[in-house]
């Protein structure tokens, strides 16, 4: 633990309060003190905390009131909780415990053990925080190695993205290249009249005029090519910010548009003005890029298959609907697909991890993801909901 730590002591009598701050300020502790619970809960959450010592006996709210309210709040549970009793009498220990207090100490206590429990408390509160710490850093390198993976799997269709415009940068620059040294050689020769140079300058204004536009054109393309794989590809933010929900969806399209435009025509219902979702954008995006590639593949042996993208929001809640029409999951599968490492494909096309992750990252980001069957056509229907915390407020 990097700063000093925190240890709020909640107790009605202020000369208890005092014997505490007393004990444990000497050790390098940082003490803040509350006579009430209500004021020891308010603490807890208008400022840090790494550890609670409290009083058992309490007027209005007492402390295993207070304790049942930490541990049943999400942004409070972690705390540990350490009570200090005279009530000597092994069945409010017991109580103490069971609602989730780390220890419980009975009134009058030694200075010496106080500050050994309370320091061992807030080691073992230091290697869980850490250990959590490594975990979310584990689990947001593998969503990054996934998206490495999926980008792996469409690179073949990028750089044929990219070699389309390509090609044409180069004839045309090839076209602007011969006729330059065509008009130059004209220019430097002699007996040459006014009229055939200005004839020669006319033609080669109006044969090459759509070249540069077609060469910065195709640049652009390239640019804009290579900026979607940065973006996708990098280890990215860790922030959650307001994102918008189309531009995810149209990012994930762009990066997927080869595997989709040989046999799939994407039919998009995108309802304009939805407000901003909280989120990573980047991680949207590789869920959206997951589901139209298992879509596209999907429908691989179809000439003509239609994927449809429909985003509209209700409830609180931004939702958006893909479906596709291939031959859709088989029911016994449904729960199955969510598995890490579950897969139909061969090693080449999929590795199984796509709808896993998928789920992981919208459920980090309180929402949540479902397939099911088409009722109407053959075909597979997955959907995302978001929660909205509208900017409109
Ligand atoms: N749109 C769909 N239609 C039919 N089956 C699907 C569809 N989407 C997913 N599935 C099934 O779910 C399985 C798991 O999908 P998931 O995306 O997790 O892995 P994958 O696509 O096989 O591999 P990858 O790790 O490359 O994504 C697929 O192999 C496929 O059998
Ligand atoms: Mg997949």
């Amino acid at each position: 633990m990097n700063q000093q730590p925190v240890i709020l002591c909640v107790d009605n009598e202020p000369i208890n309060l005092s014997l505490m701050e007393a004990v444990l300020a000497p050790q390098g502790f940082l003490i803040v003190l509350a006579q009430d619970g209500k004021t020891a809960l308010d603490r807890l959450h208008s400022e840090r905390v790494d550890l609670v010592l409290m009083d058992v006996m309490m007027p209005e709210m007492d402390g295993f009131e207070v304790c049942r309210r930490i541990k049943a709040d999400s942004a409070t549970w972690a705390i540990p909780v350490l009570f200090v009793s005279s009530l000597n009498d092994s069945s409010f220990e017991i109580m103490g415990l069971e609602l989730g207090a780390a220890d419980y100490l009975v009134k009058p206590f030694s200075p010496a053990v106080l500050q050994a429990r309370v320091k061992t408390q807030l080691e073992i509160k230091a290697h869980s925080d850490l250990l959590e710490e490594l975990a979310a850093e584990r689990a947001r390198q593998l969503i990054h190695a996934e998206r490495l993976s999926t980008l792996g799997t469409l690179a073949a269709g990028i750089a044929h993205e990219i070699n389309n415009p390509l090609s044409y940068i180069f004839s045309y620059a090839q076209m602007l290249l011969t006729d330059m040294q065509k008009l130059k050689s004209l220019m430097t020769s002699h007996g040459v009249s006014e009229t055939a140079l200005r004839r020669a300058w006319q033609d080669f204004l109006e044969q090459d005029a759509e070249a540069p536009v077609n060469i910065a054109e195709g640049a652009n393309r390239i640019l804009v090519i290579m900026e979607s794989i940065r973006k996708f590809s990098c280890q990215g933010q860790r922030e959650k910010v307001p994102v918008s929900m189309v531009v995810c969806i149209e990012n994930a399209l762009s990066l997927c548009n080869n595997a989709l435009k040989y046999h799939v025509t994407v039919d998009k219902k995108l309802a304009p003005g939805l407000d901003p979702v909280i989120a990573n954008g980047q991680q949207l995006e590789q869920v959206f890029v997951n589901l139209f590639k298992n879509a596209a593949d999907a429908m691989d042996a179809k000439k003509k298959g239609t994927l449809s993208i429909t985003l509209d929001q209700a409830n609180g809640f931004i939702r958006c609907t893909v479906e596709d029409n291939g031959p859709g999951i088989e029911p016994q599968q449904l729960e199955a697909i969510w598995q890490p490492f579950f897969t139909t494909k061969d090693a080449q096309t999929g590795t199984g991890l796509g709808l896993s992750i998928s789920r992981g990252i919208i459920e980090e980001h309180q929402g949540r993801i479902l397939a099911e069957n088409r009722e109407d056509v053959q075909g597979a229907r997955f959907v995302v909901e978001l929660p909205v915390r509208s900017t409109k407020q």
